[in-house]
C-alpha cells in the first residue's frame, strides 16, 4: 500500500499511546441536566487531543459515528500546532504559531496535528461505525492516504461532494464551489455498506417509529404558511391538549380533511400524542445516497450562517469559521446511525452535530447520543448555549423573503429594459408598493410584505417581497454534562499523594488500562469497591481520593474480603485493584483472586 511521508511521522505514528488520560470533571453550572453525569450527552471543553484519549476508558468501541470538520489548513484560519510531542523539532514547532499560509511546513504540522486525533478516534468507533470529516482541497489528497493508513485501504467507503456556495467568487482563479466529505469505516467498507440507510425520495430518511404496518414513512408538518379562515380550528392531541395552528400559519387542510386522515390514521402526534399534528407521507422504497450533496436538500455556508445568526440573533460578530448547515449533519446521521447511536463530534465549533442530533431524535424519537469536544474559550459561550437554545427554545426574529420574479438578464433583455422595468413596477403595485401614483390605488391595503427588494445577483434580476417577523423556534427537549478536563491521572504524582482523582474517573482508567474494556458506569458501586464485569473477571478498586484512609489497612486486600468475593459476584475469575494485601500468594490462588498493587503500596513504604 501506497503510503504518505511527512516531517515528524515517526514521532507522532504512536503519540497517542504517551497522552496522558485527563479526568473528565462535569461542571454543574454550565450543564444543562439535574444530575451531571458521564453517560450523558457531553460537551468536553479542552484540546480534543486529550479528551479523545480521556473517553477512552468509558467509550473505546462504543461511538457509532465520527463527524469532524477540522482546520481545513487554508493557511488563514489561526490553527496552532500545540501537542506536547517529546522532539525538539516539535517543540520549535510551538513558537511560529498559529501555522499561516507562509509556513513550509504547514502540510507536515497538519498531518501530525490529526494522525493520533485519527487513531483514538477510530478506537472509539464501534464496529458498526464510520467516520465522516469535511475537507476542501487544500489537505483531502493527503487525508486520503492517511485515513487510507490508519482505517486500512478497505475502510474507505467513499467521497462526497457537497455543494458549499451557489454564488461565484469572482476574484478566484476557479470559484469554489464544493467541499469533500471523507467517509471510512471501521469495519471493511463492503461490510459497512449492510449498517447505512436508505434515503427517501425527497431526500429524508424513512423510519417508522410507531411499527406503521404500511411501512416506514416520513412526516411533514400539519401546517402552512399564512391565512385561510376554513383552514383555522382547534385540534385536540391524544395527549388532550387543545391546539390552534401555529403563530402565522393555518393547519395545512380543512377539518373535514383533517379527520378523514385521522380517520385513515395518517398523522402522527410525535412527543407521545402531545407533540404538534404531523402527516405521514409513505414511499414504497428508499433511494441509495449518491455522491453529489446540492446545497438546496442539505444547505451551503450561506444558510448555515443564517441559521446560526437566528439563533445567536443581535449577538451578532461569534467569530466562527465556516460552521456547518444542521441539515447537511442530519443527512449523515440518518444515512450513518441507528435511534440509539452514540455520536461523536471533537471539532465542535458552534456545535451544529449536536443540534443535528436533536432535531433527527425529535423527528423519529430516537435516543441518540452526542459527545462534542471543543477547545477554543468559546465553548460554553456558544458552543453549549446554541444546544441550550436548541433544548430550550428560543426566540426567532428575522426576514421572511419570497421570490416574486427571477429572470435572467442578457443583451435582448437589455434592450427592452422598459419591458422588465414595467414588470417590476407591475409586481410592485399588486403588493401595494407602486411607485407611480397611477397604480398606487388597489391592493394597497392587503400588502402582504414589509418591503419589496429589487437587485441583480449573478446575472439575474431577482425581485422579493421582505417580511419581518418574529416568533419562538420550540424546543427540541433534552440534556447534557458540560466537562472539562482535569489533572491526568499520572503514576508519578499518584505517588506522592499530589493528585488523588476520584473513585470513577481512576476506576475506569484502571478498568481499561487492564482490561482493555470500557467501563459501564451504572454497574459501578464505589461503596462496595466494585468496578465492573470485563470479559474474563470481576474488577475491584479498594480505592478512596483521602491519604489517611490509603495509608490505613482498611485501603488493603484482606482474606475476608478475598474469601467474599464469589459469593458476592459468581462466574468470573476476580482482579482487585488495592494499595497492599494482607494475604499470602497461595491464599489468593485459592479463592481465584489476582491482586493489582496502586502506585500507593510504595507511598505506603516510604
Ligand atoms: C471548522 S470549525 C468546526 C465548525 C463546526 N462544524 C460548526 O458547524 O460550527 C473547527 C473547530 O475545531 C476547533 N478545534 C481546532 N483544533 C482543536 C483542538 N485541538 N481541540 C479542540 N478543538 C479544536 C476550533 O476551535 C473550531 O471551533
Amino acid at each position: 500500500m501506497a503510503t504518505l511521508n511527512f516531517k515528524g511521522k515517526p514521532l507522532v505514528w504512536n503519540h497517542h499511546l504517551s497522552v496522558p488520560y485527563h479526568q473528565l470533571v462535569p461542571r454543574k453550572d454550565k450543564s444543562l441536566t439535574d444530575k451531571v453525569r458521564l453517560d450523558d450527552n457531553l460537551i468536553i471543553h479542552g484540546d480534543n487531543l486529550h479528551a479523545l484519549k480521556s473517553l477512552l476508558p468509558r467509550y473505546a468501541g462504543k461511538v457509532d459515528l465520527v463527524f469532524i470538520d477540522p482546520p481545513y489548513n487554508t493557511g488563514n484560519e489561526n490553527w496552532s500546532y500545540n501537542d506536547n510531542v517529546n522532539s525538539p523539532i516539535m517543540k520549535e514547532w510551538l513558537s511560529s504559531n498559529p501555522v499561516n499560509a507562509e509556513d513550509m511546513l504547514r502540510h507536515d504540522k497538519w498531518l501530525c496535528m490529526m494522525w493520533p486525533r485519527l487513531v483514538l478516534l477510530r478506537e472509539l468507533l464501534s464496529e458498526q461505525g464510520s467516520l465522516w470529516m469535511t475537507l476542501d482541497d487544500n489537505e483531502v489528497h493527503r487525508a486520503r492516504i492517511m485515513l487510507d493508513e490508519i482505517f486500512g485501504e478497505s475502510g474507505h467507503v467513499v467521497q462526497i461532494a457537497w455543494q458549499k456556495r451557489t454564488s461565484r467568487e469572482n476574484r478566484a482563479t476557479f470559484s469554489p464551489s464544493f467541499d469533500h466529505v471523507l467517509v471510512y469505516s471501521k469495519a471493511d467498507a463492503k461490510y459497512w455498506g449492510a449498517f447505512r440507510k436508505l434515503l427517501s425520495v425527497s431526500g429524508e430518511i424513512l423510519s417508522n417509529p410507531d411499527s406503521d404496518p404500511r411501512g416506514p414513512w416520513i412526516s411533514v408538518p400539519f401546517s402552512a404558511q399564512g391565512y385561510r379562515e376554513n383552514q383555522v380550528y382547534k385540534i385536540t392531541t391524544p395527549s388532550g391538549k387543545v391546539l390552534d395552528p401555529p403563530k402565522g400559519r393555518c393547519w395545512a387542510a380543512t377539518e373535514p380533511e383533517f379527520k378523514r386522515l385521522l380517520r385513515e390514521q395518517k398523522i402522527y402526534f410525535p412527543k407521545d400524542g402531545d407533540g404538534r399534528p404531523r402527516v405521514k407521507q409513505f414511499e414504497r422504497k428508499g433511494l441509495v445516497p449518491d455522491t453529489l450533496w446540492l446545497a438546496e436538500d442539505v444547505g451551503d455556508t450561506e444558510s448555515s450562517k443564517k441559521e446560526l445568526l437566528s439563533i445567536f440573533a443581535a449577538e451578532a460578530d461569534l467569530g466562527l469559521h465556516a460552521p456547518k448547515p444542521t441539515a447537511l449533519i442530519e443527512r449523515i446521521i440518518h444515512i450513518a446511525s441507528d435511534e440509539d447511536s452514540m455520536i461523536l463530534d471533537s471539532f465542535a465549533g458552534s456545535g451544529t452535530t449536536a443540534h443535528a442530533v436533536l432535531k433527527a431524535n425529535a423527528k423519529d424519537e430516537g435516543h441518540r447520543r452526542f459527545i462534542l469536544v471543543e477547545g477554543e474559550g468559546y465553548a460554553d459561550r456558544i458552543t453549549a448555549e446554541r444546544i441550550r437554545r436548541a433544548i430550550k427554545g428560543y426566540a426567532w426574529s428575522g426576514t421572511q423573503r419570497e421570490e416574486l420574479l427571477r429572470e435572467k438578464l442578457n443583451w435582448t433583455k437589455l434592450q427592452k429594459a422598459d419591458a422588465l422595468l414595467a414588470k417590476v413596477e407591475a409586481i410592485k403595485a399588486k403588493e401595494g408598493f407602486a411607485e407611480s401614483p397611477d397604480l398606487a390605488a388597489p391592493g394597497k391595503e392587503a400588502q402582504r410584505f414589509d418591503r419589496i427588494a429589487v437587485r441583480i445577483e449573478d446575472g439575474e434580476l431577482r425581485v422579493e417581497g421582505e417580511k419581518k417577523i418574529s416568533e419562538r423556534v420550540e424546543g427540541l427537549g433534552g440534556e447534557f454534562t458540560f466537562c472539562t478536563l482535569g489533572d491526568p491521572i499520572d503514576p508519578e504524582r499518584l505517588l506522592s499523594g499530589e493528585s488523588l482523582p476520584d473513585y470513577a474517573n481512576l476506576g475506569a482508567w484502571l478498568f481499561h488500562t487492564a482490561t482493555g474494556g470500557t467501563l459501564d458506569a451504572r454497574r459501578v458501586k464505589p461503596a462496595e469497591f466494585y468496578l465492573g464485569e470485563a470479559e474474563s473477571h470481576h474488577v475491584w478498586l479498594i480505592y478512596k481520593p483521602d491519604l489517611g484512609f490509603l495509608k490505613s489497612p482498611e485501603a488493603a486486600l484482606t482474606l475476608s474480603f478475598a474469601k467474599q468475593l464469589r459469593e458476592r459476584r459468581k462466574g468470573k475469575k476476580h482482579l482487585v485493584f488495592a494499595a497492599a494485601k494482607f494475604l499470602s500468594n497461595k491464599q489468593l490462588l485459592e479463592h481465584g483472586v489476582e491482586f493489582a498493587p496502586l502506585p500507593f503500596a510504595l507511598y505506603r513504604e516510604a
